[in-house]
């Protein structure tokens, strides 16, 4: 069995030094030896979204990277989102929707949600339908965690809670019927 290999990285603001075994996924490493179990351990493919992490702000499956390649990377696990013990706005609004069912694709959901919102502010409809195509949700509840993070960038400063028109149509943020199949 090889040597196992140091790996520092910040998980979530704060700094850690680490002894990982080679074949170990980032998984691994933030549930089994941080004690980080809000990412959520399913596929193991990278097919579902469960294990979604933000490595260096990018949304990433954390069960198809190596531990040992994190080595200096920055990373943000759903602990990381709320601030203080408060709930961040996107995860209010999750809560705000009833977006949660049984909950377990939702950590994921937030935190794939979180980097659309850093990359796209005020998101239309589409978008967010295409920022979360790689979290599954087997609930089904595809609708209201839409709708939740149209509601977290409508009250986003600035947006004075309006949202973004499409270029060549209605209100997209506000039509209820738009087609959500994640695959
Ligand atoms: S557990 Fe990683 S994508 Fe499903
Ligand atoms: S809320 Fe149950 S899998 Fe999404």
């Amino acid at each position: 069995m090889s040597e196992p290999i140091a790996v520092e990285m910040a998980v979530n603001g704060r700094a850690r030094a680490i002894r990982v075994a080679a074949h170990h996924t980032l998984l691994d490493v933030l549930r089994d030896d941080l004690g980080l179990t809000g990412t959520k351990e399913c596929c193991l493919v990278g097919e579902c979204g469960a294990c979604t992490v933000l490595v260096d702000g990018r949304s990433v499956d954390s069960c198809l990277v190596l531990a040992a390649e994190m080595d200096g990377a920055s990373i943000t696990t759903v602990e990381g989102l709320a601030r203080e013990g408060e709930l961040s706005p996107l995860q209010q609004a999750f809560l705000d929707t009833g977006a949660a069912q049984c909950g377990f694709c939702i950590p994921g959901q937030l935190v794939a949600a979180h980097a659309l919102l850093q990359a796209t502010p005020r998101p239309l409809r589409a978008e967010v339908e295409e920022g979360l195509a790689g979290n599954l949700c087997r609930c089904a509840g595809y609708e209201q965690i839409i709708e939740a993070v149209l509601l977290a960038a409508r009250a986003e400063p600035g947006s004075a809670g309006r949202p973004r028109q499409a270029p060549d149509g209605p209100d997209v943020a506000a039509m209820p019927d738009a087609k959500v199949a994640p695959q």
